[in-house]
Parts: structure tokens; C-alpha cells; sequence
């Protein structure tokens, strides 16, 4: 062997074993800290932060929240609301391998007619909608913070879009707190 080949050799074992998979953050207010890409929400006035939603039945306790914040929304169609807001939806954007959503779901608030359930349509790379429901836990009255709505792995390594929608015939509260996408990190 040469010892061309035999420093060549080492250098192609020596990247293999430095190749390292990482989750990293985008949350819904600060979105992701390492690319400056933030969180794009539609229409921007239908989504509140903490404390601002007053009037809302659902009150989420923002410090369990991940770093102190959520975006919330509720999608009602057949209400008066829906003429003008016909559609809810959130998007970002990241480059890696994985993507997990976390969401505060709402249980019994103690309210007949409030909109508890959660249901998106997720749409990645412009892919085919996957619909997801979550119906609230009537046994708790607490709100369950940080649940993993979806996700998804073995994606090629490259940019990735992700959609989620409310949208559709039923009724849905949406809480998006933060997502988590596994990126590789070569030395
Ligand atoms: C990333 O986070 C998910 C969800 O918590 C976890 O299942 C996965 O093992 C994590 N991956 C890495 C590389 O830490
Ligand atoms: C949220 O994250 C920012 C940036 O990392 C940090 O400065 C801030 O202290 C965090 N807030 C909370 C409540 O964790």
C-alpha cells in the first residue's frame, strides 16, 4: 500500500466515524436559532402567542410550554369567523434526515361546545395531505403539553418544506409549540 492510499484511507475512515446525527429546534416564536429561518404563519392575525387571546376559552400555561411560548389558533368552519378566515396554516422549513412536530393538545376545559380537538393536514415537499386527529382526554382537565403530533423519518438529505394545515369540514384547536429536525454533522 502506498502511503498515499494509507493516509487517504484514514482520512475516508476518520469522516465515517465523525459523522454525527443532531436534533436541532424550531420553535414557533424563535424559530430556528442556527439557520435565522423563522416559523411563517397564515393569515398572520388568526394565530396568537401567550397572553394574547384574552377571550379564548383555552388558556394554555405557558411556561410548560418549550422556551416559554406557543402559536395557537382555532379553525372553525360554519361560523361567522370562517368567512374571514376560510383557512389556518404554518410552515417552515429545514435540511435534514427527520421532522417531529409538537403540539399542546386541549382535554375537558370544562366548557360544552368549545373546540378541544386537535386535526391538521400535513403537507411535506408539496407531498400528499396526511391527515392527523387528536381527540381531547374528557378524563383530565389539564392541557397536555409538548405531545409529538407527527413526524416523520428516513427523508433524503436535503431542504424540506412542511405545511400544516387547518382546513376541511371539522372543527380543530391548533397549538404549535416546536419541532425537532435531525440533521448530520460532518467534521
Ligand atoms: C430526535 O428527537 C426524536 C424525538 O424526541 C427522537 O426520537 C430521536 O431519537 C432524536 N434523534 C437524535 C439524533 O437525537
Ligand atoms: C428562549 O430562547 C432564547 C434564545 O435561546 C433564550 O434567550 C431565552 O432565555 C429562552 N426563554 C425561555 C423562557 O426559556
Amino acid at each position: 500500500m502506498t502511503r498515499a492510499l494509507q493516509v487517504t484511507l484514514f482520512f475516508v475512515a476518520f469522516k465515517a466515524t465523525l459523522a454525527t446525527l443532531v436534533n436541532r429546534t424550531i420553535d414557533d416564536t424563535i424559530g430556528d436559532l442556527r439557520t435565522g429561518k423563522g416559523v411563517s404563519y397564515s393569515p398572520a392575525g388568526a394565530w396568537t402567542g401567550p397572553g394574547q387571546c384574552p377571550a379564548c376559552w383555552i388558556q394554555p400555561d405557558a411556561t410548560l410550554a418549550h422556551n416559554g411560548t406557543f402559536m395557537e389558533t382555532s379553525y372553525l368552519p360554519g361560523t361567522e369567523l370562517a368567512e374571514r378566515v376560510p383557512e389556518v396554516s404554518l410552515s417552515l422549513e429545514f435540511r435534514g434526515t427527520a421532522i417531529y412536530v409538537f403540539f399542546t393538545y386541549a382535554n375537558d376545559i370544562g366548557r360544552s361546545g368549545a373546540t378541544t380537538r386537535t386535526e391538521c393536514d400535513i403537507v411535506l415537499d408539496n407531498g400528499s395531505p396526511v391527515n392527523i386527529q387528536r381527540e381531547p382526554d374528557m378524563s383530565i382537565t389539564e392541557l397536555s403539553y409538548q405531545q409529538l403530533f407527527w413526524h416523520r423519518t428516513g427523508l433524503e438529505d436535503k431542504d424540506h418544506t412542511l405545511v400544516i394545515h387547518g382546513r376541511g369540514p371539522r372543527r380543530s384547536y391548533i397549538n404549535f409549540d416546536y419541532a425537532l429536525y435531525t440533521t448530520t454533522l460532518l467534521f
